[in-house]
């Protein structure tokens, strides 16, 4: 094995998780755009807080909250510079859902009125969509989709014709969970900014898979989750350009947000804190940044390589298969580890169910990208999804399994 690869065997020895059957067999999990297993380093970052130093942040004036303080502000630090971004502009949300929704409600009710267009595209989960269709309620503004191709991939005649109605704000995602194409987000950054919009970058499929530089998008904001990254579930990340973080109103009230409050009103704290009331996920933020540790020690460059080839690898066996359909786009640099499929009438549900028993973990279902399904014609797909610590050989005994589903169904 050449060094400059990822040695999925090897990696997998960090994984607690693998050492467990299911059904008494290899535990082969293939859903990791709905959540990463995590590695020991993670899970001891968390113990460690817990056992050693757990006390509350930003607080006491005592040792444990001096150290807790310091692990949390040292956490943030490793986050900000795995995106290039400064410390201050790292919040600290619950998942990448609320860390769009605070984009949507701070920026989007102040800024929208009656007319005004947000642009999104077709391939967005609803947590890039029903923000916005919220807040369209509310201010009036209109929401358009860019819609895609027959490959999943956006065109760039759909993108300027809707870019030249001069959205306010345009907020696509870099990587989709459903079909795994790949935006080429700077271009669209770039173009969005000449008409005047402000733009927003849902990263939760791709901050965990290459790497992604918010300096080099030029995005003004850009969310993801720390659990699709092998962090814990709980925390999430917004990053946003300090001018605009500067001038929005809070997102939610309470401690830490403030820095005076009276009878009659409040003062707001100093950024990133402005935007993280009530107290934090301690623990998880520290353990978000034990996963950043991990994945750096791994190197970004060599996570993507070893997805390129899995899912080279996983498009040639799967098209194998008789009557089996393949959503979103062949070119590998055009997508991600993530791939949806339906393999002939079997529903989804079943073919995840047979997958079950042979160990295997798929996700089935709308993958909450409802709108997504609707345009593709069905109403669900199966989607395996890649990740460091998976093989060549997971992806046999997916093809296995598949074949057992054709034979129990009688295909
Ligand atoms: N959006 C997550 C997924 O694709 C939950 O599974």
């Amino acid at each position: 094995m050449c060094p400059d690869q990822l040695d999925p065997e090897i990696i997998k020895q960090d994984f607690p998780i693998f050492k467990r059957r299911v059904y008494g067999k290899p535990l082969i999990y293939l859903d990791n755009a709905a959540t990463t297993q995590k590695p020991r380093q993670v899970v001891e970052a968390i113990r460690e807080f817990y056992e050693n130093y757990n006390a509350n942040v930003h607080r006491g004036v005592y040792k444990l909250s001096v150290e807790a303080t310091e692990a949390f502000e040292n956490a943030r630090a490793k986050v900000a510079k795995f995106i290039n971004a400064k410390d201050s502009e790292i919040v600290f949300t619950k998942n990448a859902t609320e860390a769009l929704n605070l984009v949507a409600y701070s920026w989007g009710l102040c800024n929208l009125k009656r007319g005004d267009r947000i642009l999104l595209t077709e391939m967005e989960h609803h947590s890039n969509i029903v923000p916005w269709q919220l807040v369209a309620k509310h201010t009036g503004a209109v929401v358009d989709y860019i819609p895609i191709n027959e490959d999943g991939l956006l065109v760039d005649e759909d993108v300027d014709r809707l870019l030249n109605l001069g959205p306010k704000i345009v907020s696509i995602t870099q990587a989709s969970n459903v079909l795994g194409t790949i935006n080429n987000v700077k271009e669209i950054v770039g173009k969005a900014h000449r008409v005047g919009a402000i733009t927003v970058v849902d990263a939760a499929q791709s901050v965990p898979h290459m790497q992604v530089d918010v300096k080099d998008l030029d995005c003004d904001f850009l969310a993801f989750s720390g659990h699709k990254a092998l962090g814990p579930l709980g925390v999430g990340v917004l990053y946003g350009k300090r001018d605009l973080l500067k001038e929005m109103n809070p997102f939610l009230g309470g401690g830490d947000m403030i820095s005076r409050v009276s009878l009659s009103g409040a003062e707001w704290n100093e950024l990133p804190w402005k935007f993280e009331a009530g107290t934090s996920s301690v623990a998880d933020v520290i353990g978000l940044g034990a996963a950043v540790d991990y994945l750096n020690s791994l190197g970004m460059g060599r996570v993507r390589a070893h997805e390129v080839k899995l899912t080279e690898y996983a498009l040639k066996r799967l098209s194998e298969i008789s009557d089996i359909r393949i959503y979103g786009p062949m070119d590998l640099d055009k997508r991600g580890a993530v791939i949806s499929f339906n393999l002939s009438s079997i529903h989804p549900h079943d073919l995840a169910t047979i997958l079950d028993e042979e160990g295997i973990a798929i996700r089935a279902g709308h993958h909450c990208a409802m709108p997504l399904m609707t345009k593709l014609g069905v109403t669900a797909t199966a989607r395996a999804s890649f990740y460091i610590y998976n093989s060549e050989t997971d992806i046999d005994v997916l093809v296995e399994g598949l074949y057992k589903a054709r034979r129990i169904f009688k295909l």
